[in-house]
């Protein structure tokens, strides 16, 4: 018997919340920590293609890419604050969740196999200290549920932003 994908979504995030808590507190430290959650995402959720983590530079400029799993690299490893889909989330401080980026005029391409993409800001105090960056290769990949989730994976996420 299946089950409708909206059922089965909040129970899977829900244990994936769980271990997502414990690579961080069993990580050598914060990079193989948050090397060890974006693997962790990737694997848990077959419609997470591309995950990554880019931290705000120190300047305050850029979204510089820190670790990241997935099939290819991306040629954005720095993208100015404002630019792109992951910039519009880090300027503005609210989720993006993108279910066609051919549509959308501010998106940087990286991937031909991308069709939508999701960003969610990760915050100190009220400050965006870097962002979630997913990218999927069916459209409409990414719902309201996915955008609740990552937002508490960014909460543990935060105290792992490298100190330059
Ligand atoms: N597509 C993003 C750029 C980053 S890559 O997806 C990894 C954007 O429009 O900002």
């Amino acid at each position: 018997m299946s089950h409708p994908v909206a059922e089965e979504r909040p129970a899977a995030h829900g244990d994936a919340l769980n271990l997502v808590r414990a690579e961080i507190a069993e990580a050598a430290g914060p990079e193989a920590a948050a090397q060890r959650v974006v693997e962790l995402l990737h694997d848990r959720f077959p419609h997470y293609d591309w995950v990554g983590i880019y931290w705000v530079s120190s300047d305050g400029d850029d979204l510089v890419l820190g670790p990241w799993t997935g099939p290819e690299a991306t040629e954005h490893t720095r993208i100015p604050i404002g630019t792109g889909i992951c910039g519009a989330a880090a300027a503005s401080g609210q989720t993006e969740i993108v279910p066609d980026v051919d549509a959308d005029p501010r998106y940087l391409a990286c991937f031909a196999s991308t069709k939508s993409e999701i960003v969610v800001p990760i915050f100190e105090a009220s400050e965006v200290i870097g962002e979630i960056d997913i990218d999927g290769s069916d459209l409409d990949a990414f719902d309201a549920t996915d955008a609740r989730f990552l937002e508490e994976v960014t909460a543990l996420l935060a105290p792992l932003r490298p100190r330059t």
